[in-house]
């Protein structure tokens, strides 16, 4: 590949350098292109433009491959546990025994969260949706924890915030359940490992202490872990468009989780088992919904497929498929909603439409079959979908916090709108 492109503007030639990674893919680096020609380029969902250089996940879409800092995600699912994924994620290594104890130790040291942010749960209806909590309530740990809303801060004091944040999101979103079904609340406890002392805060109470299933506590940690990271996909972009203002890591966390609220990104998981309870409730007429999806019309989409980057398969939703399989067969539940839910892969997957545009199931398709099993409510599946997804927004934000290319993001647009034109005194107008 050469040092540089060429482009070609009426009787100009502008020479822009090309910029390669380690997995020898290639980007015209065009931050001069402005200066030089005094013209921007355009693309509408970034679908063709890089934001930044990381180190942190590669994904192929063409080869359904993804990797998280540089170790197989297939590996890391079976293998590790979320504790340990997170720290390779942020810190860039996988710990060594002494390093995971002393990390495991700190989420149990900071699990709490302050007694007085107990009031916010009580002042939300108990049908407040759970992302609008939880994003509210982790920009407000900034103001019950001053001291730690820092942009630039010693590994130490950043190690402690890591912590403190990866432990605390999952006592908030027990809270807001427990506040939804008007039950205690059940504090964290430090002898219970991150995803036990999860199901604990969550289905333990008073009067009945929850069953710990071995098959649970596993299809969870998979799930966290398959949710860890995914590049620059909506939601980090926003963690990192945030972050480049300098705003403290809660604040650009928060404008994350709201990100990932949308039904096209993380509230998808959320949307795919409304939409397979409604065609149960329509009588599983499953090719009603694929012609329905094809047509332009009906505005429905076949929720959970389809991929900005994933143009062959989705390589976490294979392993969910499999992980809702064993867990359903384990517990000896039948959900009706899995067998809906193969019915339309398999029918997608023979149908044109799908196949040319190369829609296949993503990591929301099976996900939420899941969730269900275990007994999470449904407008908390986005919300397991965040508290997976933290280390990989706070490993994005301090990567971009320490690149010294960083600079404030401000995208540039084509004008459309009127020309210069005067006011019009309203006793003028029509
Ligand atoms: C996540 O980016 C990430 O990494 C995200 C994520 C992560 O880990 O962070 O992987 C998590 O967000 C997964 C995606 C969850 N969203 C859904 O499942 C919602 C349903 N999917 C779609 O809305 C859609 O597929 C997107 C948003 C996921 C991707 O949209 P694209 O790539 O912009 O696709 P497109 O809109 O350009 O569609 C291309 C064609 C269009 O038809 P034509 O105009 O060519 O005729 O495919 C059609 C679309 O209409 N299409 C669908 C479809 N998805 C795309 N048609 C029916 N059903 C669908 N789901």
């Amino acid at each position: 590949m050469g040092e540089s492109a060429k482009l070609i503007i009426g009787d100009k030639t502008y020479e822009l350098p090309i910029v390669g990674g380690a997995e020898n893919e290639y980007a015209i680096d065009i931050s001069k292109l402005r200066a030089q020609s005094d013209f921007i380029t355009l693309d509408p969902g970034f679908g063709n433009t890089g934001a930044c250089q990381s180190a942190i996940t590669f994904l192929d879409g063409d080869k359904g491959i993804l990797r998280y800092r540089g170790y197989p995600i297939e590996q890391i699912a079976q293998q590790s546990s979320f504790v340990e994924t997170s720290y390779l994620l942020i810190f860039g290594k996988l710990p060594n025994q002494k390093e995971l104890a002393k990390f495991s130790d700190t989420f149990a040291e900071y699990s709490m969260i302050h007694e007085d942010m107990k009031n916010f749960f009580n002042a939300y209806p108990s049908n407040a949706h759970p992302m609008a909590i939880l994003s509210a309530m982790i920009c407000s740990l900034s103001g019950y924890y001053p001291e730690l809303v820092h942009t630039h801060m010693s590994p130490e004091f950043f190690y402690r915030v890591v912590a403190q944040l990866l432990s605390q999101v999952r006592t908030i979103a027990a809270f807001s359940f427990k506040k939804s079904i008007g039950q205690p609340f059940v504090y964290p406890r430090h002898d219970l490992k991150y995803v036990p002392n999860f199901l604990n805060m969550m289905f333990s109470s008073p009067a009945k202490p929850y069953e710990m299933h071995e098959e649970v506590v596993t299809a969870l940690k998979v799930l966290l872990i398959l949710h860890a990271d995914h590049e620059q996909n909506c939601s980090t972009s926003t963690v990192r468009m945030v972050g480049s203002s300098e705003a403290n890591l809660y604040a650009s966390i928060s404008a994350g989780i709201l990100a990932l609220w949308g039904p096209l990104h993380g509230g998808a998981n959320q949307a795919v088992i409304e939409m397979l309870q409604q065609i149960h409730a329509d009588g599983g007429d499953i090719q009603k919904y694929i012609n329905m999806a094809k047509d332009k019309t009906s505005k429905f989409r076949l929720m959970g497929f389809g991929h900005r980057v994933y143009k062959n398969f989705d390589p976490r939703a294979k392993i969910i498929k499999k992980c809702a399989d064993d867990l359903l067969n384990k517990l000896g539940i039948h959900d009706p909603l899995l067998d809906l839910a193969k019915q339309l892969e398999e029918a997608a997957l023979k149908d044109s439409y799908f196949v040319e545009r190369k829609l296949y199931p993503n990591v929301d398709f099976y996900s939420g079959i899941i969730y269900r099993a275990i007994g999470i409510p449904l407008t908390m599946f986005p919300v397991m979908f965040a508290i997976g997804r933290m280390p990989g927004w706070i490993a994005h934000w301090k990567e971009m916090m320490d690149d010294p290319m960083t600079k404030i993001g401000r995208p540039r647009q084509i004008y459309t709108g009127e020309l210069n034109r005067n006011y019009i005194p309203i006793d003028q107008r029509n």
